[in-house]
């Protein structure tokens, strides 16, 4: 989605500013521009399309302004192209905005009822009209379009009568202020200021922040706040490709480390942590997310209903979007739990919100430490994967499912249904994760990658845990390399989808659960014999003898608390190589952000 940069320094804020959106570039966005000051006034650049387009038209332009915003746009309001492209500028006033400004249209008449006229399609540029339409004092002005602005903003602005000041607030939609030596930055994404500082404070709803280079002043209600400044536990390395083709190709290496450091965070003395959080006393759980993090909602709903089912506690999960605008009967034991890695998505935000504002306790499984969701849930579970900038989750959604998969291994336990040595048992598992792991990364998966790239429409099976795998492997290929791809319950395939099946039709098929795997290899054969070709994910114990299989690829049988980890691996580098193959943007897919901040 959107993302906002601002410099005022020492240095050359063109290149500041380019390194900045180059950063926020995976986010997802169709067009970008700048505003910097040159001299007397205020220069505004656009570009639609690759910030390489904007680099060229930026280049000869030989300024030695220090001061200046950046933007990143992915169209809310209006359609792609230069004249709604951010920054925008009314009279006196320059400026940058992310968010949906709901109530932009009344604002505009009332706007028009003075005089002023529009010539974009955006909300954005309603709100510098209004911040110019109030005469006096600076804050004071930004404080009116906070009381008559109704949505989501971050914004900064410059004036083109205040050489030397950037300003900048906040409302649902992330924004910082990065604290250098006699230089400052602002920006909607915490990877954009580490090449500079790792010092940064929170911007708040409701304040004011003027920032120039030798200080940040923020204004409340009551006056200066008093901020705490922050240190960034992220490094620039861990915002860069380091030697790796991709992002999501350094991403997916990472998960081999991860489960390591989440083995070392959440087990103590063969014990599970208190970082783990104990949901007990609860009987009443929601799982809460959008996209693959719900999918990983969906494994942790599995391993409650399957290992710890007393009927103590019943668990429901719902897509955020969705459970925002349903009715909700909560109860003294109820819990919300919210599943994020950006810790940005409006719809989970809302939802996590809503629970907050009806008192129902809230538990946030969150990626971005500085991220709104890992602020306002009442207790967080920090999936500490690090920087995600590949659009399509990998790390993200591993960390999730085991964390998820930890939750529910305490809840057995306190209640009694994992016993003593199931616990011991599964924490020694834990503990050689990145062994049973690490074959599956020697795997060549170019050979299946290159029978698939070319097909029109793929289709995963599995029962059980499989078929919740089997989600996210389809949702992995269709985002990344634009295949059609569908997932089915095995047994339901002759139900209907069936008669999907064609000729040399792909059908993957996922088999690890022990108890259903003679009847999802049945189910498999039968896609076959109607001429399917047949791919198969499956543990080493399923039968495949005078079978004729396409490809197979054999992963180790664990323990289903931790089986989806492994099975995820060979599904995401299939992914990532068939879109390769296929020359498609594998770290920034089309029509896709990396933090889906709007409705
Ligand atoms: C898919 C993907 C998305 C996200 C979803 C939620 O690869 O990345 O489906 O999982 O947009 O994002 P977060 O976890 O940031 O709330």
């Amino acid at each position: 989605m959107c993302g906002i940069v601002g410099y005022v320094g020492n240095r050359n804020v063109t290149d500041v500013l380019m390194q900045g959106l180059k950063s926020l570039e995976y986010r997802g966005y169709d067009s970008a521009g700048v505003a910097v000051r040159c001299d007397k006034n205020i220069k505004v650049i656009k570009s639609v399309g690759k910030i390489a387009n904007l680099e060229e038209k930026l280049q000869g332009f030989n300024d030695k302004s220090t001061i200046g915003i950046g933007h990143t746009r992915w169209a809310t309001h209006g359609e792609v192209n230069e004249v709604n492209c951010h920054p925008h500028s009314v009279n006196n006033v320059v400026l940058v905005h992310n968010g949906i400004i709901e109530n932009y249209r009344e604002l505009k008449r009332e706007l028009e009822l003075v005089g002023y006229s529009f010539l974009t399609d955006t909300d954005s540029e309603i709100i510098a009209a209004l911040i110019d339409s109030y005469k006096g004092n600076k804050c004071d002005a930004l404080v009116y379009a906070q009381m008559k602005m109704k949505g989501s903003y971050a914004l900064v602005i410059m004036f083109d009568d205040e050489a030397n000041t950037l300003y900048a607030m906040r409302k649902d939609s992330p924004l910082i202020v990065g604290i250098g030596e006699n230089e400052n930055f602002v920006a909607s994404d915490i990877s954009v200021i580490l090449p500079y500082t790792k010092k940064y404070v929170d911007i708040e709803e409701g304040e004011v922040v003027k920032i120039t280079k030798s200080e940040v002043l923020v204004y409340s209600e009551n006056g200066l706040v008093d901020k705490k400044i922050k240190t960034a536990l992220w490094s620039i390395e861990d915002a860069q490709k380091g030697g790796y083709e991709h992002f999501m190709l350094k991403e997916m290496n990472e998960e081999k480390d991860l489960c390591v450091k989440l083995y070392n965070k959440f087990i103590e003395d063969g014990n599970y942590s208190d970082d783990i959080p104990d949901i007990s006393s609860y009987n009443d759980i929601d799982i809460v997310a959008c996209g693959s993090a719900f999918y990983a909602a969906t494994v942790g709903k599995y391993l409650i209903d399957t290992y710890v089912c007393d009927r103590s506690v019943r668990v429901n999960v719902d897509v955020a979007s969705e459970y925002r605008y349903k009715k909700h009967f909560y109860g003294d034991k109820s819990l919300v739990i919210v599943v994020s890695q950006s810790g940005e998505t409006a719809d989970t935000l809302a939802c996590l919100r809503m629970a907050n504002s009806l008192n129902v306790d809230t538990l946030a499984i969150v990626n971005v430490p500085s991220s709104t969701i890992a602020k306002e849930a009442k207790l967080v579970m920090p999936m500490l994967a690090g920087p995600e900038i590949a659009v399509a989750t990998t790390k993200g959604y591993f960390s999730q499912v085991l964390e998820l998969s930890l939750i529910a291994q305490k809840l057995g336990y306190i209640k009694g249904t994992i016993s003593k040595e199931e616990k011991k048992l599964l924490i020694e598992t834990f503990e050689n994760l990145k062994s049973y792991l690490i074959p599956l990364f020697e795997i060549d998966y170019s050979t299946i990658a290159s029978k698939l790239w070319f097909k029109e429409h793929i289709y995963f099976i599995g029962r059980g845990i499989d078929y919740i795998v089997g989600l996210e492997a389809s949702l992995k290929l269709k985002e990344i390399s634009y295949i059609h791809s569908d997932v089915y319950q095995a047994g339901e395939l002759k139900h209907g989808p069936i008669a999907l099946i064609d000729n040399d039709t792909p059908v993957i098929s996922i088999i690890t659960n022990d108890e259903i795997k003679e009847k999802s290899l049945s189910n498999a054969i039968e896609a076959q014999s109607r001429g399917a070709s047949l791919y198969l994910l499956a543990s080493e114990n399923v039968d495949t003898d005078n079978l004729k299989i396409d490809e197979i690829i054999r992963v180790p049988r664990i323990s289903e608390f931790y089986q989806p980890l492994l099975n995820i691996i060979p599904f995401q580098f299939i992914a990532y190589e068939v879109a390769k193959l296929k020359g498609c943007d594998v770290d920034k897919p089309k029509n896709l952000a990396k933090s889906v901040t709007v409705e």
